[in-house]
């Protein structure tokens, strides 16, 4: 069977392929058609790139940092590059992502319940510890037969189809089931549930240049989408209060925060319900689909991990490195003047941290596009970024990820690229395609089928 080469398609994106500096625009239409491309160029010539004017405050400037070493550093330590929430807490500026006031309200209401459970970093570790470990951190492994069973349902769905497209019917319902399932929400919500986390990742997906700024008539849409997902989450939280069920939202209503030593509020388990759907559902989508194109663009890789599931989660560390989720995000700030790479930086600059350049940085990783799964160290890279600050729910999205490829291991024999893909990527700082058609075989001897006795490790 004869395959869609991806490079025909390269080209249809507004931007032209980079060639020197000059065209390197990491935030314009079309540049995740070319990011990678840019990185190369940026690594060479500019690993710390002055966007002038690009700071929070009038005249100040931002700084995107390429290199592996500098964004590491960044994030692990707090006191020189506060975030931007810790930033607008000591009222040394007033960041916003949007000057428009519902939006500003918006925020503050969200933001409010996470502030106030952790407004230093000592309580930040201990809000996770409390608060999300148990359920998207350490304790994510628990959910292994439940992301098993929708990783097998998802599949009943197309497995004798000999195609499928393989976002919509697996990559993406698949973080939605199991947030839902894990938050303790119908799965019969899931489209509505669905259509919030969407409005919720508008400047993510929408906003424009580094700080991810949206308009006021997009500000207007999103929260006009946005309508009725705190009274939802709401009528949820007084419903497990009366009766608790075995979810995170029951475990929320109930938990003694020892940090605070008291329990929560409804508006802080909201913020921590919208935190998790902001950060729980496209991430992992994205991750899903850039790994089968990883193995679409490796024969024989496939076939390598059904008979060895040991390299499964290497397989995946690999992908997060190569084909980071979040290519990028401004959420620190210099509290001095620094220098980076020879660079200075004087302090109340903005960062935007390029952790999908740092993780193709060859002076961190050896043949950097190479998928390696003998790499040593396999998570050094920063997707997850790293730090007190790391992606709280970092653990759970990995057992997602060996999960579903176990299953789609078990049940598949071979994947390629199927007719039909156009390579045209979402906007915005993440890095995935729209759609991903693919062609596979039914395994005839279904491997470990539905068991979930793959070797999962988080
Ligand atoms: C492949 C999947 C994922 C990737 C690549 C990813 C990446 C990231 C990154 C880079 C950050 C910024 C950390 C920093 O500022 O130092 C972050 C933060 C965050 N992530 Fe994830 N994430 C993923 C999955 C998830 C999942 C499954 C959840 C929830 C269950 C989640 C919830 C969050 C939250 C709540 C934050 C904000 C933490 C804060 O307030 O500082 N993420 N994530």
């Amino acid at each position: 069977m004869g395959s869609s080469p991806k490079h025909i398609n390269h080209e249809l994106g507004p931007m032209r392929c980079p060639v020197t500096l000059d065209d390197v625009d990491l935030f314009g239409p079309g540049a995740q058609e070319h990011w990678y491309e840019m990185y190369e160029i940026l690594h060479r010539e500019a690993p710390v790139l002055r966007l002038p004017g690009g700071g929070i405050t009038p005249g100040s400037d931002a700084f995107v940092l390429t290199k592996h070493a500098d964004v590491a550093m960044v994030v692990k330590d707090p006191e020189r590059f506060p975030t931007l929430t810790q930033t607008r807490i000591s009222g040394h500026a007033n960041a916003g992502l949007s000057a428009e006031d519902t939006w500003q309200k918006y925020r503050s209401l969200m933001q409010a319940s996470m502030v106030s459970l952790r407004p230093t970093q000592e309580l930040y570790i201990k809000h996770r510890k409390e608060l999300t470990d148990p359920w998207v951190g350490t304790g994510a492994i628990r959910h292994r037969e439940m992301i098993t069973r929708h990783a097998n349902d998802l599949l009943d769905e197309w497995i004798d189809d000999g195609q499928v497209e393989f976002i919509s019917r697996f990559a993406r319902p698949l973080p939605q089931r199991v947030m839902a399932s894990i938050l303790g929400f119908p799965l019969e919500d899931i489209p509505q549930l669905a259509e919030w986390g969407d409005a919720v990742v508008t400047p993510f997906v929408h906003g424009h240049n580094h700080r991810h700024e949206i308009t006021p008539e997009q500000t207007q849409r999103m929260l006009a989408r946005l309508e009725g997902f705190q009274d939802y989450i709401y009528e949820h939280v007084r419903a497990k209060r009366a009766e608790p069920q075995d979810d995170m939202v029951s475990f929320l209503c109930e938990v003694h925060y020892e940090a605070l030593d008291r329990k929560l509020t409804d508006l802080e388990i909201a913020g921590i319900v919208h935190a998790m759907i902001l950060g729980g559902l496209e991430t992992t989508q994205y991750a899903l689909e850039e790994q089968a194109q990883l193995l679409c663009e490796r024969p024989g890789m496939f076939e390598q991990l059904r008979v060895d599931r040991g390299k499964v989660r290497a397989f995946t560390e690999e992908g997060l490195r190569m084909r980071s989720p979040t290519h990028g995000l401004s959420t620190r700030m210099t509290a001095r003047d620094e220098v980076f790479q020879g660079v200075e930086v004087p302090a109340g600059s903005l960062l935007h941290l390029r952790f999908g350049a740092a993780n193709v940085d060859a002076e961190e990783f050896d043949c950097p596009f190479d998928l390696d799964l003998d790499r040593e160290g396999l998570t050094r890279h920063v997707a997850f970024s790293t730090g007190p600050r790391v992606c709280p729910g970092a653990n759970l999205s990995r057992v997602e990820q060996q999960i579903a490829w176990g299953v789609l291991l078990d049940r598949l024999e071979t994947i390629e690229y199927g007719e039909g893909n156009d390579w045209l990527h979402q906007p915005g700082i993440m890095l995935g395609t729209l759609k991903l058609h693919l062609r596979f075989t039914k395994a005839t001897a279904p491997m470990h089928l539905g068991t979930g006795r793959t070797s999962h490790t988080a």
